[in-house]
């Protein structure tokens, strides 16, 4: 049995221990077993670069961050244009994985690395994918690896912010990461107590988000924390067409880096009140995975490896009501899991004073 295996996309944590999962659940199903892989994620398929994995490249790596085999984007709408000496990459990718007579490869990705994995199934080649983002954002899983991991990244932040603010009298904002789905910063909002949470599928409005903050003041509270999705967006700007979205962020983006930035402005010329911003950024995606992400992404790899073993290709791994299933890479490629404004989270939410900035 060889099998190929890469990393693809932004990085987040337990990439390594799902790795794990897939070679040393291999290891225990087939003797005669050769695993590569590829370095830097698809990358490492297109041009051929890869390393031979053997069987204690597995052990000692369930806690650790990062991948060991390196990752980078390889935009899914760049796929079909050749690279800069005129090579076609999906007909190099198969060439690659013919050449090491692969029976298999596994990739370790989110929308856009699951898109190409459909991608390379489709082309004729035997592709298992697992859920890999810090968004959560998969279409077809419940949960994905990484994303538990940021919460508590994130949680933390505004936790460390909430001392601060209250000493100071101050509205803090914390942007989270997350440019369309607002799950992480959801789940870090409740978590760390934030009083607005601002998400891409809710457009906000400044002045509601003053009310609260002003609300907080007259009820007694010196102090205010907002949460913010880096890729929320207000009530106006959610009416603009992507195109006049995209130039008007490239219009501000000297006057304020991100989203929180042009907040804080908003907030102060309203209110008079006295703002900081914190973007906690990659740390959200760095450090060890939480226990959670770790059995996780243990069951996640398991699984992969019985799909191996079935023959069943074409599939990604993944959680539904805490069983490990399988689900075809055709029903969740390009497909993104978003927050339902209408969901019971937001409603509870909302019952205990959180505002959306509606
Ligand atoms: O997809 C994970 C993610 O961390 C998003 O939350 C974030 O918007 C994006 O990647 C950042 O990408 P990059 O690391 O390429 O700046």
């Amino acid at each position: 049995m060889r099998v190929g295996i890469l990393t693809s996309g932004g990085d987040c944590q337990a990439l390594n221990a799902t790795m794990r999962g897939v070679g040393k659940s291999l290891y225990g199903i087939y003797e005669d077993l050769e695993i590569y892989g590829f370095l830097d994620g698809y990358k490492g398929l297109i041009y051929d670069e890869y390393r031979k994995m053997e069987r204690n490249d597995f052990s000692g790596i369930l806690t650790q961050g990062g991948t060991i085999l390196g990752t980078s984007r390889t935009p899914f709408k760049e796929i079909h244009e050749p690279d800069a000496n005129g090579l076609d990459k999906v007909e190099a990718m198969k060439h690659n994985y013919r050449k090491l007579r692969l029976d298999c490869l596994v990739v370790l990705g989110g929308n856009g690395s699951l898109k190409t994995a459909n991608l390379l199934s489709e082309e004729g080649l035997n592709v298992i994918g697992c859920p890999k983002t810090i968004d959560n954002d998969l279409w077809g899983t419940d949960m994905t690896f990484g994303f538990y991991s940021a919460v508590q990244v994130a949680t933390n932040a505004i936790d460390c912010i909430h001392t601060t603010a209250a000493s100071h009298g101050r509205v803090f904002i914390v942007e989270i990461m997350g440019h369309k789905v607002g799950l992480l910063t959801l789940y870090a909002g409740l978590a760390g107590g934030a009083d607005i949470i601002l998400l891409p599928e809710i457009p906000y409005d400044v002045d509601a988000v003053c009310r609260k903050i002003a609300e907080r003041h007259r009820n007694g509270s010196r102090f205010s924390i907002v949460a913010i999705a880096e890729g929320a967006k207000s009530r106006e700007e959610a009416k603009l067409s992507k195109k006049e979205f995209r130039k008007k962020l490239a219009e501000e983006k000297n006057t304020y880096p991100s989203v929180a930035y042009k907040l804080a402005k908003e907030i102060e010329l309203r209110t008079g009140s006295e703002v900081r911003v914190t973007v906690p950024g990659h740390t959200q995606r760095g450090g060890q995975p939480v226990p959670y992400d770790r059995v996780f992404a243990t069951r996640i790899g398991a699984e992969a490896a019985k799909l191996i073993k079935k023959g069943r290709f074409g599939m990604m791994a993944a959680l539904k009501d805490n069983e490990i299933i399988a689900v075809p890479l055709s029903e969740i490629a390009g497909k993104l899991k978003m927050v339902d404004p209408e969901s019971s989270i937001v409603k509870e939410a909302k019952m205990v004073g959180i505002s959306f900035g509606e």
